[in-house]
């Protein structure tokens, strides 16, 4: 499974490609407005700290804008995936902008008819949000599951990127339902990382190391 970070913090990005475990980054409108930052200039930055793929979103409502807008984005770097809503115009220019070799992910995805529809239209990503869906009072990683099992019937080439990812049971049930990618708030992947027994045994191991007096580097 891929590991995309959600996120428009620079500092943020730089940190975590260092790990060498990050494939790609989303933003959105509301990702863009924390970081203070122009639209552009943080995007430019960000395709330029990662190889993968770096979503960035149109604001338009209408297919004819929303190609513009793109043809604006797709010019910042060879890897920006062009971010559309999931609404008749998006898929319209999602279809489009396909075509023409563009990568799109197509976001705001709540069920699987629309994924079913966003395959169709040849998205390259599909972002099935599973927080929000939670916040609600559904199971979003049902969605997930109903997404697998649909693209698997066909064959679809669309990649499920679980979105609206909160915690590390989200990740850890998107890996065992075999979606292709997680975009994960930067605190989620650090957490990841993390287990108090491996804090303790690391302790452990450097107590007992310190009684043998010895040392590896001479
Ligand atoms: C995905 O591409 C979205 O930017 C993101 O995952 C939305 O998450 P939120 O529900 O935490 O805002």
């Amino acid at each position: 499974m891929k590991f995309f970070v959600d996120t428009a913090d620079t500092a943020e990005i730089e940190d975590l490609a260092a790990t060498g475990l990050l494939d790609g980054v989303t933003t959105n409108p509301s990702l863009i407005a924390k970081s203070g930052r122009d639209f552009m200039e943080v995007t430019k930055e960000i395709c330029g700290l990662v190889d993968g793929p770096v979503s960035a979103e149109v604001v338009a409502l209408d297919h004819e804008t929303m190609m513009k807008e793109a043809e604006v984005l797709r010019k910042i770097a060879d890897n920006v995936c062009i971010k559309v809503p999931l609404t008749i115009d998006g898929l319209k220019t999602c279809k489009a902008l396909t075509g023409e070799g563009t990568m799109v992910n197509v976001t705001l995805c709540f069920s699987a008819n629309q994924a079913l529809l966003a395959a169709k239209a040849g998205a390259t990503f599909i972002s099935p949000f599973v927080g929000r869906h939670d916040d609600n009072g559904f199971d979003g990683m049902e969605l997930i599951r109903d997404i697998r099992l649909i693209y698997d019937n066909y064959l679809f080439d669309t990649e499920i990127l679980v979105a609206s990812v909160r915690h590390a049971t989200h990740v850890l049930e998107s890996a065992r339902i075999g979606a292709d990618v997680a975009t994960m708030p930067p605190a989620v992947i650090k957490g990841l990382f993390k287990h108090v027994l491996t804090d303790k045994g690391i302790e452990g191991f450097l107590a007992d190391w310190a009684k043998t007096g010895q040392t590896i580097l001479k």
